[in-house]
């Protein structure tokens, strides 16, 4: 008999935690843009015992995630699909953000949204760069939630003269990610799934370390020491709360975000951070 599948795209240390958390008894698919990181996950998630397959993806294309999609299905009964992969504002252009981290997640939504199993759930990781920048308009709110995903990024407000820098790009990109859950709730919800996001703090992985080694990484600093846990937080902290998204006592959580930021945004509302932009 096939195992359920648990599909986990970006095998970096976010998706590395959810997998070893949720992955025991499953097959757990990993897919990731870098062979490197892919294969090195993969071996030691063999190594403890999981049962790992492997698939090379890019998320900002939207043929490669299909066939991604597919391969899960082909495996067993989808029933959870979590999104880590992503791009910083230190990693990456603004229109490699855009397409990643905003264009690239909407992307994961439609075309596992075919395959997930009734009673199944996915998972998206955010940002708490996404709660940073103040309220949208309401109109731009539901361009960026319900535009069809092809037409995303012909947005004007996603135009590189309205994006003044990579920091903006990935801020939208996030908020983006928890307006699209909600409206991916509704269409996921019609096949019996439930959908819901993540909005890390800072999470001690490659992606933080390399931000927290750069230019800004005083900023960081800075968030951390004006925050009530005055602490960043390892990978686990974040499975163990995937794990209650993608389980069954969330049964009535879906189209939610959860802010898992050891306080920061409270700080930058309280006035103790500037807010960003
Ligand atoms: N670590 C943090 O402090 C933090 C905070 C807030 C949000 N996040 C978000 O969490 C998610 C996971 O981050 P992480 O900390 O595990 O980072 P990470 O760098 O360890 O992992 C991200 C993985 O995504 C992969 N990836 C990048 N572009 C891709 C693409 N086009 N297609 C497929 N895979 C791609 C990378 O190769 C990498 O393995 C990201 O979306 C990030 O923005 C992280």
């Amino acid at each position: 008999m096939k195992k359920d599948v648990i599909v986990i795209i970006g095998a970096g240390g976010i998706g590395i935690a959810i997998a070893r958390r949720q992955g025991v008894g499953k097959t757990v698919l990993l897919a990731d843009y870098s062979e490197k990181t892919l294969q090195a996950a993969a071996q030691d998630l063999r190594g403890a015992s999981y049962t790992v397959e492997t698939q090379l993806v890019d998320v900002s294309d939207r043929a490669s995630v299909a066939k991604l999609a597919a391969h899960a299905a082909s495996l067993g009964a989808v029933v959870q699909v979590v999104n880590t992969a992503g791009v910083s504002p230190n990693m990456a252009p603004v229109d490699r953000i855009l397409a990643v981290d905003l264009y690239g997640s909407a992307v994961v939504f439609d075309e596992f949204e075919r395959v997930i199993a009734p009673g199944g759930s996915g998972l998206l990781i955010s940002s708490m760069a996404g709660h940073m920048m103040p309220a949208l308009p309401p109109e731009q709110d539901q361009a960026l939630a319900h535009t069809p995903t092809e037409e995303l990024l012909k947005l004007p407000m996603l135009q590189a003269d309205k994006i003044p820098n990579t920091l903006v790009a990935y801020m939208l990109s996030k908020r983006a990610n928890i307006l699209r859950v909600q409206a991916s709730a509704m269409t996921w919800g019609a096949r019996g799934a439930r959908v819901n996001c993540i909005s890390p703090g800072i999470i001690v992985t490659p992606l933080a370390r390399h931000e927290l080694e750069s230019e800004i990484g005083h900023i960081y600093q800075a968030m951390v020491e004006a925050s009530p846990s005055k602490r960043m937080a390892p990978p686990d902290e974040i499975a163990t709360a995937a794990s209650f998204l993608l389980g069954p006592d969330a049964g009535f959580i879906t189209g939610s975000d959860l802010l898992i930021d050891g306080g920061v945004i409270a700080a930058m509302r309280a006035g103790k951070l500037p807010t960003p932009g």
